[in-house]
């Protein structure tokens, strides 16, 4: 198996080279830095240079351009924190560009296994100067705060003075564009440099945020091969000239370190970069290098998916993988953006898309990252309740649609703050871990004051109506129609959060672990039979004559939209027609009640769920990236392979083919999860439920053979699926029992199946 993403003849056009700058980040769930050259671009050549911090904000303004009621008007957004990526190569008096003299060779890689990228450049100046240029990046993911940059140079046939010119600014901006929903509209200084210092060849630059009162520290090092380093203070920031001299055939290295530390983490984020430079500088950069792999044969060795006979795909899907780790933060004060930390697409914000689509990934092979996640949702809480105040709930919580510190973060609210359903996301990422793990102490610490309040929330929001409770005014996860009645997606989440509390009050009872947090919460009995009834007069939409779920109580009043007849250039839908001719008709940008039946598939029948996603395959615009893998996983269930290979086939490929044309921005997060559920949960048809686990695997036919591991209560599961048939190995742990096509089994020590049975 090779981890190695390549791609040749690198291009020079601006769209390529910001696709690139996305696909070749560097990030390590703390820093993320966008792969700009370091020597620049051809001026003119408009790129999105940004280094970013996992949950490091500044607040902005949120014009709202008429002030009703609760209406937020500060939200946060993702700040550009420095720039350290800079540095100029002098070959005698010429300058190294990509842009001059000829690129006789070039590649980038990204090697998986290894967690670097790399450039190489074959080049030859104008005045024929030949050098191999390579460059190494690591973000190192043992050392959170390190970027390093490894650069070197071989002379080839010629000899002379060599120059490096290595930059530290502080004066930076983020990116913006006005005509893009997806991104901040306008641009805002949000970093406010305060003090540059130089201790010998070390730079440290102290930067402020304009409003959230937070601080950054960078600080910069070098070290090379041959040569002096002098480094002066620069505008905010500082730089380092490095002369050296080059004989023909030699070649000469430069290491650029460079330091994040922030003041959310660290008391004081100078004296912790200091340190941790130190701590750095005390090592080889061999070591750095054995440290990341180390890191990275564990993850591997949880997360491993393997595919026989497509290694494109197989690459693909290693890659989504490899964005998951380089994206989820690992501390409290962080999750995963939608974007991951490759760019500044949705400023920064983390999404349902954490709950509904990674976590379920972290969960089956690293419920490490869960708990912090959870916890993570769990130190925001009190924003929470406040939000639902702010929506003039008396009770529970209501979390933020888009958030980094906790607060909302949607301006428009009929597609943001109107999406309650989050609360029911996150409730379902809680009893899913606590189903995988079997955890009921993290449950009675953290995930039971969650799904309470959640629950609460939901008593507030809705009301009985003819002896049915119904959830009016909200939004489902469907964007493309807003503010309905008893969306089907949102009901049926509710029901399940309110009958997770019953069941984990009942749980935690029983285990004697209920008191302190019913003291703290102030939830009694009588409030839990309530939560009991709700659930079970929950209304879910139903419509006789199709037999399928109405997404809501008027989608199907609602006229249809020809997507036969509307021109390709006309999607995605919502950059190109008014919101309310959108919400008028029956047209999807994403699986909504198909969502809901993949993972509440137990509470509808099997035709009911056929056929719903026959109906709503037909009004899918698939506009939104979180869509095609869920109606992947779905087709699965439902027998229809070829389909499930095709949606399975478009979300794998997403980012590294631009299918929808906003890589530059950054990666699509949510989709790399849930590429991966379209393997595990798709065709492999596994299923975490009350009664235990469930796998029903198919094994696509343009494949060999494909694997996965996951963890199960303790334990850890080798899954292979072969044309010769299923193979369960228990790899770790007691022995547990599965469910094979809905037989019972027990899982010793291998256990062997037909495919298909
Ligand atoms: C989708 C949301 C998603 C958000 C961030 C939107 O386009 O409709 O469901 O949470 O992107 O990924």
């Amino acid at each position: 198996m090779s981890m190695i993403y390549k791609i040749e003849n690198l291009k020079k056009d601006p769209a390529a080279l910001m696709l690139n700058e996305t696909l070749f980040h560097n990030a390590n769930g703390y820093i993320g830095i966008r792969s700009n050259y370091e020597e620049g671009y051809e001026p003119g050549i408009n790129s999105i240079r940004g280094s970013y911090i996992n949950g490091f904000y500044d607040f902005a303004e949120m014009k709202q351009a008429e002030k009703l009621y609760g209406l937020i008007e500060e939200k946060q957004t993702m700040v550009n924190v420095a720039d350290t990526q800079g540095i100029q190569l002098y070959l005698g008096d010429e300058k190294f560009s990509m842009f001059h003299g000829e690129v006789l060779e070039s590649r980038r890689i990204l090697n998986m296994e290894a967690g670097y990228t790399e450039r190489y450049i074959h080049w030859r100046s104008p005045e024929g100067r030949e050098a191999e240029i390579t460059i190494r990046r690591l973000t190192s993911f043992v050392r959170p705060s390190l970027f390093l940059i490894d650069y070197s140079v071989k002379a080839l046939n010629f000899e002379g003075p060599l120059t490096f010119v290595s930059t530290h600014r502080g004066d930076v901006e983020n990116y913006s564009d006005p005509n893009d929903p997806r991104l901040a509209a306008e641009t805002f200084q949000h970093i406010i440099p305060e003090k540059a210092e130089l201790d010998g060849t070390v730079s440290y630059v102290t930067s402020g945020t304009s409003k959230s009162a937070l601080l950054v520290c960078t600080a910069v090092d070098h070290a090379v091969s041959k040569g002096k380093i002098l480094t002066v203070l620069e505008g905010h920031g500082a730089s380092c000239r490095i002369d050296s001299a080059i004989g023909k055939g030699e070649t000469l290295t430069l290491h650029k370190y460079s330091i994040f530390c922030d003041s959310i983490r660290n008391a004081d984020c100078r004296q912790t970069a200091a340190a941790e430079l130190k701590n750095v500088r005390a090592v080889d950069v061999e070591t750095l290098y054995r440290e990341q792999r180390d890191y990275l044969a564990d993850y591997w060795e949880q997360a491993l998916l393997e595919i026989d006979g497509d290694d494109e795909l197989e690459c693909a899907v290693q890659y989504n993988l490899y964005q998951l780790i380089q994206s989820v933060g690992k501390d409290k004060h962080s999750n995963i953006a939608a974007k991951g930390l490759s760019g500044e697409g949705y400023e920064g914000h983390f999404f349902w898309d954490t709950e509904m689509y990674i976590q379920p990934f972290f969960t089956l092979t690293n419920p490490d990252i869960t708990r912090t996640l959870i916890s993570y949702r769990y130190a925001t809480l009190h924003e929470a309740r406040k939000n639902a105040r702010l929506l003039g709930h008396g009770q529970g919580a209501l979390y933020p649609w888009r958030t980094i510190m906790g607060r909302e973060c949607s301006g428009y609210f009929p597609s943001g703050s109107a999406q309650y359903h989050i609360n029911g996301d996150i409730a379902w990422s809680v009893v899913l871990y606590y189903l995988a793990s079997g955890d009921l102490d993290f449950i009675a610490q953290k995930g039971g004051e969650i799904i309470f309040e959640c629950a609460r929330l939901w008593m507030d929001a809705g009301n009985y109506y003819q002896g049915k409770f119904h959830i009016n005014d909200v939004t489902g996860p469907d964007e493309y129609t807003c503010l309905v009645n008893n969306n089907y997606y949102t009901n049926v989440s509710a029901q399940f959060n309110l009958s997770w509390a019953v069941k984990f009050y009942e749980l935690l009872g029983k285990a004697g672990v209920l008191k302190t947090l019913a003291i703290k919460t102030g939830l009694s009995a009588d409030e839990v039979a309530e939560f009991s009834r709700a659930a079970q007069n929950m209304y879910l939409p139903y419509d006789e004559k199709l037999g399928i779920n109405p997404q809501d109580d008027s989608f199907l009043a609602k006229k249809r939209w020809d997507l036969e007849h509307t021109p390709r250039d006309k999607f995605p839908l919502l950059l190109h027609y008014h919101p309310l001719y959108l919400y008028r008709h029956q047209v999807c940008k994403q699986a909504d009640t198909v969502l809901a039946h993949f993972i509440f598939e137990d509470a509808q029948s099997y035709e009911t769920i056929k056929k719903s996603f026959l109906y709503y395959e037909q009004v899918t615009t698939h506009d939104s990236s979180l869509s095609s893998c869920i109606f992947s996983i779905v087709a699965s269930k439902l027998g229809f392979h070829d389909k499930a290979y095709q949606y399975f086939g478009d979300s794998a490929k997403l980012d590294l083919f631009n299918t929808h044309g906003n890589t530059k921005d950054g990666i699509h997060t949510a989709n790399m999860g849930g590429a991966y559920m379209a393997i595990v949960y798709g065709f492999g048809g596994l299923r975490l439920k009350e009664t235990g686990l469930y796998f029903a695997p198919h094994l696509p036919k343009p494949w060999k053979a494909y694997r996965f591991k996951v963890h199960y209560q303790g334990s850890q599961i080798l899954v292979e699926v072969k044309n010769s048939g299923l193979v369960f190995t228990l790899i770790s742990g007691s022995e547990k029992t599965i469910h094979v096509y809905g037989k019972v089994c027990q899982l010793r020590d291998t256990l062997e199946a037909p495919l298909g049975c």
